[in-house]
């Protein structure tokens, strides 16, 4: 590739960065993070292209990163996989995108030629995947490389609200794909989502696109339950006391649920998926596990139920962008806490203690965005 083949923006004096280096969140092994310049990605393929990002966001993935759950994250890494920004270069095989154009950032990349991108399930493309802020450096910095440009972002609607699509980049398509697909939600369904996280929430949200008769809501953290309840919850259940699964068995004759839906990653709250899933039911997992689970198939072997697993493959983001552009599903309201990007340590502390902070998504801006 030639220089003249790379399509380059006008130069952003706005921009937290100077000359080649850029200020990042930086891994530096369990439990260690630093905000410490590093240089600006350079295009390095064709399908690249390089995104100034204005907004991004935390995710509970990264704080399992964090905690050592993802041992393929090396030291030195760039977090975060969501954000919206602004498309700064591209190379010359990006056909839908053009400097300047403001996009939407997928946590998952894909080059949309592969046998799996051809099957749908963009989270296993053999070129990319969930790459982002975890086997590449990501978005929580000032200027992210996106590979498969093509297929890796959405544009950003013009009249659009910068914190609600950011929830696009994952938490309603995984929660969508992960928890109510997988789960095979049906109207009249019992559904109970164990972890009220921002994903967990997302399931909530998108699970009542099918009209279940009833979402109970488990979480340790009465906060985000009472969240729960104005997002449509019918029952909250604290698991503090560690009775979650009797409660729901006792609330539904014994029966236990249609869907249960893990969205935690530890194995108690997969304990309590098993324990509560009805016969024929399903257990859609979604958490991200660093420990093994205990399979109890002594008690589920005749119960008729699936387990799926899932990385979320982003296939629905086109369908949950219009919705969430029309009104009617207002992730926007997930937002509790601003920073500015440069107060990302700040960020992290106050989501690594969301119970605490009455923090649920927390969202970044670097200064050129406003
Ligand atoms: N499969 C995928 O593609 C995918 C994508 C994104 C996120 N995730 C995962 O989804 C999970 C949720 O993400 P998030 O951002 O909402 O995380 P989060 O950390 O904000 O939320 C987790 C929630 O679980 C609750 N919790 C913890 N232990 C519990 C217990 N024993 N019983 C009941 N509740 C408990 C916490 O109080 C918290 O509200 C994480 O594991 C994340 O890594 C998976
Ligand atoms: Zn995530
Ligand atoms: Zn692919």
């Amino acid at each position: 590739m030639t220089t003249t083949e790379i399509e380059l923006a006008p130069a952003s004096d706005a921009t937290l960065s100077t000359g080649t280096d850029m200020k990042a969140l930086v891994y530096h092994g369990p439990g260690e993070r630093a905000w410490e310049n590093k240089p600006r990605p350079a295009i390095q393929h064709p399908s690249d292209a390089i995104v100034r990002i204005t907004t991004s966001t935390i995710c509970g993935t990264d704080l399992h990163i964090l905690k050592g759950d993802l041992t393929a994250v090396t030291d030195g890494r760039i977090l975060g996989h969501e954000g919206i920004g602004v498309v700064e270069q591209v190379g010359p095989g990006v056909s839908e995108f053009h400097v300047g154009d403001k996009v939407i950032i997928s946590c998952v990349s894909a080059c949309l030629k592969c046998d799996f991108c051809k099957r749908g399930m963009y989270s296993h493309c053999r070129h990319g995947g969930w790459i982002l802020g975890y086997t590449i450096d990501g978005t929580q910095t000032e200027f992210v490389r996106i590979p498969h440009a093509d297929g890796s972002l959405y544009h950003f609607p013009a009249d659009a609200d910068e914190e609600a699509m950011v929830m696009l980049s994952d938490i309603l398509p995984t929660g969508f794909e992960c928890g109510v697909l997988n789960g095979q939600v049906k109207p009249g369904d019992s559904v109970a989502i164990v972890g009220a996280g921002p994903v967990g929430l997302a399931v909530l949200l998108t699970a009542q696109f099918y009209s279940p008769a009833a979402i109970f809501m488990i979480d340790l953290d009465d906060k985000r339950l009472a969240v729960a309840k104005e997002f449509g919850a019918t029952t909250l259940i604290n698991s503090s006391d560690a009775r979650a699964a009797q409660r729901v068995l006792d609330l539904t004759e014994g029966a236990g649920v249609d869907v249960a839906i893990e969205a935690v990653g530890v194995p108690a709250t997969f304990d309590i998926c098993q324990a509560i899933v009805a016969a024929g039911g399903r257990i859609a997992n979604v958490g991200v596990h660093g420990k093994p689970v205990e399979l109890h198939l002594e008690k589920l072997w005749d119960r008729n139920i699936a387990i799926t697993t899932r990385l979320v493959d982003t296939v629905t983001t086109p369908m949950l962008l219009k919705v969430v552009r029309s009104g009617k599903l207002q992730p926007g309201k997930l937002v509790t806490h601003r920073f500015a990007m440069n107060d990302i340590m700040k960020a992290y502390d106050t989501f690594g203690n969301a119970a605490k902070e009455g923090a649920l998504k927390v969202v970044l801006t670097n200064s050129a965005s406003a």
